[in-house]
């Protein structure tokens, strides 16, 4: 599986699986934590979380999913914007780490920007990388001109911006994508599946049943098919958890490329980032 190197010498895995609405509710957490053991168990090498995801407990579930795993997937998670003062993002990551069984996130992100200065959570984030507790960080929902204040701020360290990217919404592809491809810094795309949205459409239906896989398979591959980008589609259900990793095995024809193209059009002018 392809992958992207960080600053700290660390590889970004191509893929990985989501957990936001995991923890909200304690009927459905064992399914929960069945979907991320099976994810982890069919190979998948990353697990994207958030200390907002059921206020700590998606990552609780991700904590017990990693106990005995070894060796263990690539962990992502993110600081509340309101937590994210030079004080208050170490004790989150810390509170986090303690959640998830762990000594070290691998990429930690500000979640969205909020009202706390960047040059603030930066300094923070350093001083998490030097005491070991996070590999490496960056950000989430950053539009480009946030994009320009990070890296005027950030020593060159920003790994990644975790941002809304899909088939129905190619905003980034304008200026933002560019951007980040001219310094190699991988995009991670959010809502894959448009939150499920997208598998409606009759016409991805019908163009997945050509190329011979599902509509979720093919709105996966498209991303992976776009490059210096990775994603994190997200299922509590056991079957969807494999069905959305076989979309790795999925080749996609430049005829078929061109299709989707039609359909979803990539963005012709600036569209501000949308945010879930
Ligand atoms: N940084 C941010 O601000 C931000 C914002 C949004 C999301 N994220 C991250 O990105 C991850 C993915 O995004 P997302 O959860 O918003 O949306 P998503 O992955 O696009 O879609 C998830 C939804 O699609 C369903 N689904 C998954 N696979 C399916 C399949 N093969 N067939 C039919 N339905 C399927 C899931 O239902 P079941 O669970 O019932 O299968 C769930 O309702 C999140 O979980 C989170 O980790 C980050």
């Amino acid at each position: 599986m392809r992958s992207f190197p960080l600053p700290s010498g660390a590889q970004l895995p191509l893929f990985g699986i989501g957990t936001w609405r995991m923890g909200e509710s304690s009927a459905r957490r064992g399914r929960e934590l069945d979907a991320v053991r099976h994810a982890l168990d069919l190979g998948y090498p990353m697990v994207d979380t958030a200390e907002m995801y059921g206020e700590g407990v998606a990552e609780e579930i991700v904590g017990e999913a990693l106990v005995d795993r070894s060796p263990r997937p690539f962990i992502v998670s993110k600081v509340y914007p309101h937590n994210a003062t030079r004080r208050g993002t170490i004790a989150a990551c810390e509170r986090s780490l303690k959640r998830m069984g762990l000594d070290r996130i691998d990429l930690y992100l500000l979640h969205w920007r909020g009202g706390v200065g960047l040059a603030e959570t930066f300094e923070a984030f350093h001083r998490l990388r030097e005491a070991g507790k996070i590999a490496n960080f960056g950000v989430s929902n950053f539009d480009l001109d946030d994009m320009a204040e990070a890296a005027r701020l950030d020593g060159g360290l920003t790994a990644s911006n975790q941002v809304l990217y899909c088939l129905s919404r190619r905003g980034p592809e304008f200026d933002l994508l560019p951007w980040m491809r001219a310094r190699s810094m991988p995009l991670m795309a959010y809502s894959p599946l448009d939150q499920g949205r997208l598998l409606g459409k009759a016409v991805l239906g019908k163009l997945a049943a050509d190329v011979g896989c599902t509509p979720a398979q093919l709105a996966i591959a498209w991303l992976l098919a776009q490059p210096g980008v990775v994603t994190i589609p997200k299922s509590a259900t056991r079957e969807r958890v494999k069905e959305n990793l076989g979309a790795l095995d999925v080749k996609l024809s430049p005829d078929v490329l061109a299709e989707l193209d039609r359909v979803f059009p990539p963005p012709k002018r600036k569209q501000s980032l949308e945010i879930l």
